[in-house]
């Protein structure tokens, strides 16, 4: 059913296949630019990971204008804030991020704060309350494969000193381009290729049937939900197969790209309270709450998780599942994908088991309530409804 009104968005270009990052050259002086900034972590740089850019970037001609390797596992406001001052200081024109959902997210952190020519990115949180036209460009380059932080125009961003994960929301945020190579990949150990891919299938699950979706954010919802069926196997086992590393990838820029447009829901407003209140690592989080969160929703969203099944467990498992057994049959196969991803990559399946206590719950509650994505999931939930399902995930 198409929605009586609905908005799409996705100018990233994308660049997908082996040896992509040579490509970031052309890219950056089809930008007319020629001084990056390249934003990473020390870890990724130890792992060789940042000499890949660095190299196409140097063959290529671009002379690199600053390395910010500072970014922490948690991004924070001041980190955002310092990266900023960096890039104004030594005089860069774009950005080159290398990493995961925390380095971009910083990246989109620092740009609000460049292109609106403030100091501190607390002045500019909320939705599309960023009105500059001519954001600072910027190439993403992935080096997970689970947040779609490359094709959205999200920021989630900790302030530590309220213990919590800040959403920054615009369009204007999205990268110019998003570059997937498997090289930035392959290396992956399995616990985190798994809690980064269930984040990218949470995604679409959500995105699918929250209420802001419509057939564009549908289509790539679908697209993403086949290859993780089809490749998430293929990568736990074998971290050096880079079609399926590959693959993988596009499957979390897909996700991305779909809930960027039709949101989340419930499941990441409870899981962003985990990580702010208890610091539990937001894949482990959406692994853990996906099945209990759909379980919440079933009644008004059976039709769409029904749907759902075809993808998560291919034609022949649809076809004879009679159609209202389908609902029930999705949320088993969310189950069994978890359940794999625990049995090989030592996954959690209980929020206990990432350190979350009974008497957390309640601070967890509260927070969760209040988070940007409630607002979007089908069904309406009050801190009771939140309760249950965390002692349920407990
Ligand atoms: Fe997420």
């Amino acid at each position: 059913m198409i929605p009586a009104y609905y908005e799409f968005s996705n100018r990233a270009k994308i660049l997908s296949g082996d040896k992509a990052i040579e490509n970031i050259p052309y890219e950056l002086r089809v930008l007319e630019c020629t001084h990056p900034i390249v934003v990473t972590n020390r870890q990724l740089r130890d792992l060789g990971l940042v000499d890949i850019v660095l190299r196409a970037l140097a063959d290529g001609g671009i002379d690199v204008c600053a390395i910010y390797d500072a970014v922490p596992v948690d991004s924070s406001v001041a980190v955002v804030n310092d990266l900023a001052r960096t890039f104004r200081d030594t005089g860069c024109d774009s950005i080159v991020a290398v990493g995961g959902g925390s380095v971009l997210d910083t990246a989109k952190g620092a740009n609000i704060v460049l292109t609106t020519g403030s100091e501190d990115l607390m002045q500019h949180m909320g939705t599309e309350i960023i009105t500059a036209r001519a954001m600072v460009p910027f190439i993403a380059v992935p080096t997970t494969a689970g947040t779609g932080s490359e094709v959205t125009g999200a920021a989630v961003i900790k302030d530590t000193e309220r213990h919590v994960k800040m959403g920054f929301v615009s369009f204007s945020l999205l990268p110019d381009v998003a570059v997937l190579d498997p090289r930035m990949t392959e290396g992956l150990p399995p616990r985190l290729a798994a809690s980064t891919a269930l984040d990218a299938l949470t995604h679409a699950v959500e995105a699918f049937s929250c209420r802001q979706a419509n057939p564009l954010s549908d289509g790539y919802a679908r697209a993403a939900i086949d290859l993780i069926r089809d490749y998430l196997p293929a990568v736990l086992e074998n971290g050096r197969d880079r079609t399926a590393r590959l693959a993988m990838a596009n499957a979390a820029m897909l996700a991305g790209v779909s809930f960027s447009n039709a949101m989340v829901g419930i499941v990441h407003a409870i899981g962003h309270a985990c990580g702010g209140q208890c610091s539990v690592a937001h894949g482990d989080a959406m692994a853990i709450l996906l099945p209990f969160g759909m379980e919440y929703n079933l009644d008004v969203a059976g039709e769409r998780y029904g749907e759902l099944l075809l993808h998560l467990k291919g034609a022949e498992t649809y076809a004879s599942t009679p159609a209202s057994e389908r609902p029930a049959a999705a949320i088993e196969a969310v189950r069994d994908i978890l359940q794999d991803a625990a049995r090989v990559a030592g996954m959690p399946t209980r929020l206990s088991q990432v350190g979350v206590t009974e008497e957390q719950l309640s601070a967890i509650a509260s927070t969760a309530i209040d988070d940007g994505a409630m607002s979007m999931n089908p069904k309406d939930a009050d801190v009771s409804d939140v309760l249950a399902i965390l002692r349920a995930a407990l």
